[in-house]
């Protein structure tokens, strides 16, 4: 008979309340090909994890039933290895990519999952398992949008613009563009301040104070940034008066996008507004600054680096709250709170 398994489940779209359920006798999956076999002690949430059951368009791609999330620390427990540095027994940090998820249903709200193996690295032993998981999907945002889409580049000095210094994203952003020895501005409202302190930016703007347009321009206009990079959304002006203080040849990289509501007309809307500034000209009064949306990509050796700037107190793990697997939908509501200080973290095997 085939081996179980706990597991989140859900088995049509909907709030996280009402379709995640924890099934007992989930079949426990089979390593073959590159995908290693990995005893999941630890899953860290992200927002696509929750907008494959909910958000139109995701939900309807997101092949079900499904285990939601991507982001986990764990133990190896089998598989072919051959080509790496790993083997059976090794503590590993891994990554399950969305669209993988969206096809296979195979997620790593868990016992057991399936990595693939150029997406694992041994775990660095100064962080604990629920700490270790909170790295992959955020870190390779960043690196995706800093350094493959904007040209980060270390030890250039170069100058950028974090939007959102307190999110899941952010707090990585943040310490990433720093290790690359950027000069990094962020944001957050004063309740976050402390934490974002804590990551050392060089200045930290209070968006709830006035507005921040205003603030960038009147601060920032007279020594433009190289890089934007917005893991908020919603504010179209960012974008819009972006010339105010982003260098000509700069970039403004989007990972959030235009707001919209659950209806056909508002899901235009969005769709109208991304389309305008990807691709309307400047002559056509398009503003005159790159600009880039899109859902991020992990990258050969990434993983790697992000590892040793964990070894090396560079990259600081930031948790919210961690969460008993068995309260996993009291972790969906923190992160669906948009309050989130860092990362919600389920914990699903202790921690030793
Ligand atoms: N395109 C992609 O591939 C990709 C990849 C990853 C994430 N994303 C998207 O990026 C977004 C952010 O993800 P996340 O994991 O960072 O989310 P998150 O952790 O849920 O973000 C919560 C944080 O947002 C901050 N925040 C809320 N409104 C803000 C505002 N107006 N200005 C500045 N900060 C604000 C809050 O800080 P304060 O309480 O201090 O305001 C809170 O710390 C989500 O929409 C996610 O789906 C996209």
């Amino acid at each position: 008979m085939a081996e179980t398994m706990r597991a989140w489940v859900f088995r049509s779209s909907g709030h996280p309340s009402k379709v995640l359920k924890l099934e007992q006798d989930w079949p426990k999956p089979t390593p073959s090909g590159t995908r290693i076999l990995v005893r999941v002690k630890a899953a860290a949430l992200n927002p696509v994890g929750y907008k494959a059951m909910v958000l139109p368009g995701l939900r309807w791609m997101q092949k079900k039933p499904a285990v939601p999330e991507h982001d986990l620390a764990g133990v190896i427990e089998g598989g072919d290895l051959s080509g790496t540095d790993l083997k059976v027994g090794d503590e590993v940090i891994g990554f399950v990519p969305a669209d993988s998820t969206m096809k296979s249903g195979q997620g790593v709200l868990a016992e057991f999952t399936l990595v693939e193996k150029n997406l694992l690295t041994k775990k660095p032993d100064n962080i604990k398992f629920t700490e270790a998981a909170t790295f992959p999907l955020t870190t390779f945002t960043s690196y995706w949008a800093l350094k493959r889409v904007a040209g980060l580049t270390k030890g250039s000095g170069q100058r950028v613009f974090i939007n959102g210094g307190s999110g899941g994203v952010g707090v990585y952003a943040v310490q990433l563009a720093k290790a690359y020895g950027a000069y990094v501005v962020t944001t957050c409202s004063p309740p976050s301040r402390k934490l974002v302190e804590s990551l050392s930016p060089d200045d930290i703007l209070d968006y709830k104070e006035s507005d921040l347009v205003e603030q960038l321009a009147t601060k920032y206009g007279d020594k433009p940034f190289d890089i934007i990079f917005d893991t908020v959304g919603h504010n179209s002006d960012l974008y819009y008066k972006s010339p105010k203080f982003l260098k000509k040849d700069g970039h403004f990289v989007d990972i959030a996008g235009p707001h919209f509501e659950s209806n056909f007309i508002s899901i235009l809307g969005a769709g109208v507004e991304l389309i305008n500034r990807n691709l309307r000209p400047a002559f056509l009064g398009g503003v005159p600054r790159k600009y880039k949306f899109a859902m991020m990509t992990p990258a050969e050796g990434e993983l790697d680096e992000m590892a040793q700037f964990i070894r090396e107190g560079k990259l600081k793990a930031v948790v919210d709250e961690v969460f008993p697997f068995e309260k996993a939908l009291a972790a969906y509501d923190r992160q669906m709170s948009n309050r989130a200080k860092g990362k919600v973290v389920v914990s699903i095997a202790g921690d030793a």
